[in-house]
């Protein structure tokens, strides 16, 4: 049986780093309150000229160089992003262009949050199904560009960057399973109203931003990451203890304990990158698994739990041997 398994990760995060002291002089806020209901203590914003595409690139050179993997290696690019440079082409063939990949499948993933569980989880079921045999895949944000930076419950909380992996085909178990959901009649607790169909005006005007019932999207985000924890284990017939690695989308350190707690994990086998990040969205996981790999943390033949939630609502997981 062919199996998919990651065999490089890269990342990358943009040089300008706003603190929450910043913050204090941009809304109505203290260092305190954010630090004390969200963990973060600052974010990384893109340069003016440095666009979704950008940061993508950065973090996918890194995880092609990491795995030993050149251009003419690459059969298949997603990548998950809320924020695309342009209505199209899709980043992911603005990726592939300066990358000097051609030929290959490319296309972008929209799950917000999930949207680089998603696609891991198509990635692997390319691969499974013999459609490819090395992919590409990345989760990249500019999330900055779609605040309301005069909105202190949703502006304090986000950042920008791109995390990268390559996904090879493989004789070894990697991926295990992957378990990804959506339900759209929430999507009043957390969206951007407007867009190129709906809105165009309020998109020229620099008016389409974040908006987000915070705490109704906390209750939940805590009960359901609960829940696709508990149907990851059951669908490998595994055990809490069996997991050695818990890398969960960095929203909120409470949420993050929360889940940590359902697997009776301690503190040190959670990855945790929220602090100096932010919430990222789609680039958070794979950020995440990035920071823990390259420092040491997280090594081969290692079981890695990858769970998100966010805007859809969509949610999932992906269950994993390094
Ligand atoms: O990644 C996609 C999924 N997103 C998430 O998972 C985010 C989920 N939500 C959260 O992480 C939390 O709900 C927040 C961090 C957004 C908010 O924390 P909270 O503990 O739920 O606060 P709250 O919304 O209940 O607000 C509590 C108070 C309010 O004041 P009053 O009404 O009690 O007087 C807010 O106005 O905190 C106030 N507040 C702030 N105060 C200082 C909200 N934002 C700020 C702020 N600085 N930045």
């Amino acid at each position: 049986m062919t199996y998919s398994r990651i065999t490089g990760t890269g990342s990358y995060l943009p040089e300008r780093i706003l603190t929450n002291a910043e913050m204090e002089t941009i809304v109505d806020t203290t260092d305190q309150w954010i630090r004390e209901r969200t963990g973060i203590t600052q974010r990384h914003i893109a340069a003016d000229d440095e666009f979704t595409c950008d940061l993508a690139e950065h973090a996918a050179r890194n995880a092609m160089e990491a795995a030993g993997k050149t251009k003419v290696d690459i059969d298949l690019i997603i990548v998950a992003t809320t924020t695309p440079d342009r209505i199209f082409p899709s980043t992911a063939c603005l990726l592939q262009q300066k990358l000097d990949i051609h030929g290959c499948t490319a296309f972008d993933v929209q799950a917000v949050c999930t949207g680089f569980v998603y696609a891991l989880g198509i990635a692997d079921n390319f691969i499974k199904a013999g459609s490819a045999k090395c992919a590409l895949v990345i989760g990249a944000e500019t999330l900055s560009r779609i605040l309301d930076w005069t909105d202190r419950t949703t502006c304090v909380l986000f950042g920008d960057g791109a995390g990268a992996v390559i996904v090879e085909a493989s004789e070894e178990p990697g991926i295990l399973s992957s378990h990804l959901h959506a339900d759209g009649s929430y999507e009043h607790l957390l969206n951007v109203p407007y867009g190129v169909s709906n809105g165009l005006d309020k998109l020229k005007a620099g008016e389409a931003h974040i908006t987000m019932k915070g705490n109704e999207v906390f209750k939940m985000a805590v009960n359901t990451l609960g829940r696709i924890v508990d149907e990851t284990l059951a669908a490998n017939n595994m055990e809490k203890s069996d997991i050695d690695w818990l890398v969960p989308h960095q929203a909120n350190i409470r949420i993050i304990n929360a889940t940590a707690k359902k697997l009776r994990m301690n503190s040190d086998h959670v990855v945790m990158t929220v602090d100096k990040q932010g919430n990222t969205s789609a680039a958070s996981v794979p950020l995440a698994l990035d920071t823990a790999v390259r420092d040491g943390r997280i090594k081969k033949g290692e079981t890695v739990l990858l769970e998100a939630f966010g805007g859809g609502f969509t949610w999932g997981s992906v269950l994993l041997k390094m």
